[in-house]
C-alpha cells in the first residue's frame, strides 16, 4: 500500500505486496508498558525494547493512569534510542513511523502516539496509527508464516474475543465478554486471595500445582460466541469466603490457595477453548490462533493446543509478544491497512 511521507508527500510502499524491504519503527504505551521496536517485512524483530511499569504499579495493586502517564514520559525517548542501538539502523533507514492509538488510557497513549508522529515528522516519513487489539493479533505474524482466514481468540485485561479473521485487514468480531474480560477476572479473582498486581502470571503459575477438579464452579450460560465471568468471579469470592469460615481463620492453607486456582483457571480455559472450537467448525476454519496477555496462561495454551489433535493448525505468540509490546504494532502498521494514518487522528480510549 501506497503511504505518503509526511513533508515531502513522497510515496513509500509498505505492506505485504511491496517490492521493497520495510522496517518499521513502532511505539506502544497504551497501559502499564512503554515499548519501542522495529520489525523488518511484518514478521521479522530487529529491535524490541520494553520498559515495564509492574514495579511502580505493585504498591498500589493496579494500574494508576496519571502515574502511568509520567513513568511514560521518563522512559519514552530512552526506549526509541535503545531500539536504535540495538538495530544499528539510522532513522533514515526506517521505512515508516507507527504508534498505538487506542484503545487504552489516553494520557498513557497521547505519549507513545505523539513521539510516533513526532519521529515521523522529524525524519520525513509515513505515519501509520495502529488499533491495539488488531495489534495483538499480528503478534502471531512474528516468526512465523501465518497468514489469514483463521479464528483468533483475542484475550487480554481489557478485552476477551472471538475474531474471523478473514483477510489481514477484514475482520468481524463474533462474539465478545459482556462484563469482565478474562484478564480481568484473573486480576480480580488473584487479589482476593491476596495476591499481589498484576495477579494473573501468578495465579496461572499457583494454579499449575492445584488440583483443577477440587471444586466445583459455574460456567456461565451466555448465548453463542459471548461471554462473561462476573458469576464466576462472584462464585470464587463466595467459595474463599466459606473455606475461611471453615478454617477458623482470615487466611486459607497453601493447598485450598493452590485448588482454588486451578479450580478457577480449569472452569475459565474449558469455557474458552469450547466456545473457539464451535466458531471453528460453524465456520469450517482449520487454523486458530489466540492473542493478548492473557495467552500466556500455561491451561488456556494447553487446552487449545489440544486442538491440534483434531488436525487443527494452532498458533501462539512467543510468551513476550503476548504482553503488551510494540513488535506487535508494527507487525500490524505492516499487514493490516485498517491504520489511521492521519497525523491529527486523536487517540481513543475505548471502542464504540
Ligand atoms: O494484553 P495485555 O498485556 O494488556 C492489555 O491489553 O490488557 O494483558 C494483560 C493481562 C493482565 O490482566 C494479566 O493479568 C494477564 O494479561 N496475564 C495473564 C497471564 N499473563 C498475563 N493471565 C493469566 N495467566 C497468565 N499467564
Ligand atoms: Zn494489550
Amino acid at each position: 500500500m501506497e503511504r505518503l511521507c509526511l513533508f515531502s508527500e513522497k510515496s513509500v510502499d509498505i505492506g505485504s505486496d511491496s517490492n521493497a524491504d520495510n522496517y518499521i519503527m513502532a511505539i506502544e504505551s497504551s497501559c502499564d508498558e512503554t515499548a519501542c521496536s522495529i520489525v523488518k517485512n511484518g514478521r521479522e524483530v530487529i529491535a524490541n525494547i520494553v520498559a515495564s511499569q509492574i514495579k511502580t504499579h505493585e504498591k498500589f495493586g493496579g494500574v494508576i493512569p496519571e502515574i502511568a502517564a509520567r513513568e511514560h514520559m521518563d522512559a519514552i525517548n530512552i526506549v526509541v534510542q535503545e531500539a536504535f542501538e540495538q538495530s544499528n539502523l539510522k532513522p533514515e533507514q526506517i521505512s515508516a513511523f507507527a504508534g498505538t492509538v487506542g484503545p487504552g488510557l489516553v494520557g498513557c497513549l497521547l505519549v507513545g502516539l505523539n513521539a510516533a508522529k513526532t519521529l515521523a515528522l522529524v525524519h520525513d516519513k509515513p505515519f501509520i496509527g495502529v488499533n491495539h487489539l488488531n495489534a495483538h493479533l499480528c503478534a502471531n505474524y512474528i516468526d512465523t508464516d501465518i497468514k489469514p482466514p483463521y479464528m483468533a481468540l483475542l484475550v487480554s485485561g481489557g478485552h476477551t474475543q472471538i475474531i474471523d479473521v478473514e483477510s489481514y485487514s477484514k475482520q468481524t468480531i463474533l462474539g465478545e465478554t459482556i462484563d469482565d474480560a478474562v484478564g480481568e477476572a484473573y486480576d480480580k479473582v488473584a487479589r482476593l486471595i491476596g495476591l499481589p498486581y498484576p495477579g494473573g502470571p501468578k495465579l496461572d503459575k499457583l494454579a499449575q500445582d492445584g488440583n483443577p477438579n477440587s471444586y466445583e464452579l459455574p460456567i456461565s450460560k451466555v448465548e453463542g460466541y459471548n461471554f462473561s465471568f462476573s458469576g464466576l468471579k462472584t462464585a470464587v469470592l463466595r467459595l474463599v469466603k466459606s473455606l475461611k469460615q471453615q478454617n477458623n481463620s482470615d487466611e486459607l492453607t497453601e493447598k485450598q490457595i493452590k485448588d482454588v486456582c486451578a479450580s478457577f483457571q480449569e472452569c475459565v480455559s474449558k469455557t474458552l477453548a469450547k466456545k473457539l472450537k464451535k466458531a471453528l467448525i460453524e465456520r469450517g476454519y482449520k487454523q486458530v490462533v489466540i492473542a493478548g496477555g492473557v495467552a500466556a496462561n500455561s491451561e488456556i495454551r494447553k487446552k487449545i493446543f489440544e486442538f491440534e489433535k483434531d488436525g487443527y493448525k494452532v498458533n501462539a505468540p512467543a510468551m513476550k509478544y503476548c504482553t503488551d509490546n510494540a513488535a506487535m504494532v508494527a507487525s500490524c502498521a505492516y499487514f493490516n491497512t485498517n491504520t489511521f494514518d492521519d497525523v491529527d487522528v486523536e487517540v481513543f480510549s475505548r471502542v464504540h
